[in-house]
């Protein structure tokens, strides 16, 4: 068998945000459009990243670190660290083994990977190489469809379902049409390629294409309630920002929610979810759990996610810009840094723990000071 290349990182990679910055050069320019674009005008993008700038760190003195760790207990599994991969659609967009590798650096990390269900690898395909691994689904035109992604998922050992509900349309992204982005024929959402298509409803001249075509078949609050009863699995939903919505999902039977604006990719004009976490926070009380997403770019925003009331949290395009610079080799050394930083972050504001990161340890600063 011939040698394998060695497989190598570039030199320049410092800190989690440098594989953003070198992924510049590594993916096409249309579909880094794709990626790196939010919806509509990007008001909610750029909110998701302003929202980290606007709190300092109030760090402590004088505390004992000997024994401290990043473990947590979620949903009935121990994990490492607070960071897991958030559920990024196509990824052989970026490299051509796409999710398996993504699979392999996570699980070189101890790192859960969510998987989409619109992923371009098999979910059989990437559980061989995922050793920690939750399925996100989308809702499909039926729940005989759902459920049979739900069966597969089981059979193939995903141990939690992440339901998402705010992308049941989307507006374009503007960016990536003027970039005249299109998918490559060789991405395809291969989990719904046995499922036999179902017609969207005849449309007639005085319907809308949105509310009588495409929403005519989003889920509704009874299916999730018939959704929860099918599965003895962990079910999290993803897409929350309202606090009576939250109330209602736990209600509800929801295992966990994730806050999320799908990282400026749903409704642009939708808020930070940082900015919505410390009242989501308040309004479910401090045992159920609750993990953020939309902006993170580092361990110190890691750490301030939690601080606002998180106790997890979900990475998006940095794993894709990664998974373009170094493939699996690196997703894990993004991971790796993204804790590091974390726990650089904890030791220097004096927190041991996740549960020393305390929403006091964060300043909220007048607009004119934020960076
Ligand atoms: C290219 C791309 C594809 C995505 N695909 C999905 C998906 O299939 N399912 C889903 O729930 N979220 C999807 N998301 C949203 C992410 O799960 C996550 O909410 C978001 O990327 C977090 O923001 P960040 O990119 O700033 O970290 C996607 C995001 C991107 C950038």
């Amino acid at each position: 068998m011939p040698d394998q290349p060695t497989p190598t990182l570039p030199p320049d990679l410092h800190a989690a945000s440098d594989h953003e910055r070198l992924a510049q050069d590594r993916i096409p320019a249309d579909v880094l459009a794709y990626i790196e674009g939010g919806s509509g005008q990007e008001l909610t993008l750029r909110r998701n990243r302003a929202a980290f700038s606007r709190h300092a760190i109030l760090p402590r003195l004088l505390q004992a670190m000997g024994h401290g760790h990043t473990r947590l207990h979620l949903l009935g599994q121990a994990l490492p660290h607070p960071i897991l991969l958030a559920p990024v659609a196509w990824q052989k967009l970026v490299h051509p083994q796409g999710e398996l590798d993504t699979a392999r650096g996570a699980s070189a990390m101890d790192t859960c990977m969510v998987l989409s269900t619109l992923s371009s690898c098999s979910l059989e395909d990437v559980a061989q190489h995922a050793e920690r691994r939750w399925f996100q689904l989308y809702w499909q035109a039926s729940r005989e469809h759902t459920l049979a992604l739900v069966r597969r998922a089981e059979a193939a050992g995903y141990s939690a379902l992440v339901l998402t509900l705010d992308a049941s349309v989307q507006t374009p992204s503007l960016r990536a049409q003027r970039a005249g982005f299109r998918f490559p024929a060789n991405v395809q959402a291969v989990n719904l390629q046995g499922l036999p298509p179902i017609p969207l409803p005849a449309i007639g001249p005085d319907d809308s294409a949105i509310f009588q075509g495409v929403m005519s078949t989003a889920p509704g609050w009874d299916d999730l309630r018939w959704l929860r009863q099918q599965t003895t699995l962990p079910l999290l939903v993803k897409g929350v920002l309202r606090e009576d919505d939250a109330l209602r999902l736990r209600d509800l039977g929801v295992d966990a929610q994730i806050v999320s604006n799908h990282g400026g990719r749903a409704l642009d004009g939708a808020p930070a979810s940082l900015d919505r976490l410390p009242a989501l926070r308040r309004a479910l009380g401090p045992d159920h759990p609750l993990l953020l997403d939309s902006g993170i770019r580092s361990g110190r925003d890691v750490f301030q996610a939690i601080a606002l009331g998180a106790n997890a949290v979900l990475i998006g395009r940095l794993q894709l810009h990664a998974l373009a610079v170094g493939g699996a080799l690196g997703v894990a050394h993004l991971l790796r840094t993204l804790r590091e930083e974390l726990e650089l972050c904890m030791a220097q504001a004096g927190c041991a723990t996740l549960a020393d990161i305390t929403p006091d340890l964060l300043l909220s600063l007048p607009p004119e000071a934020s960076c």
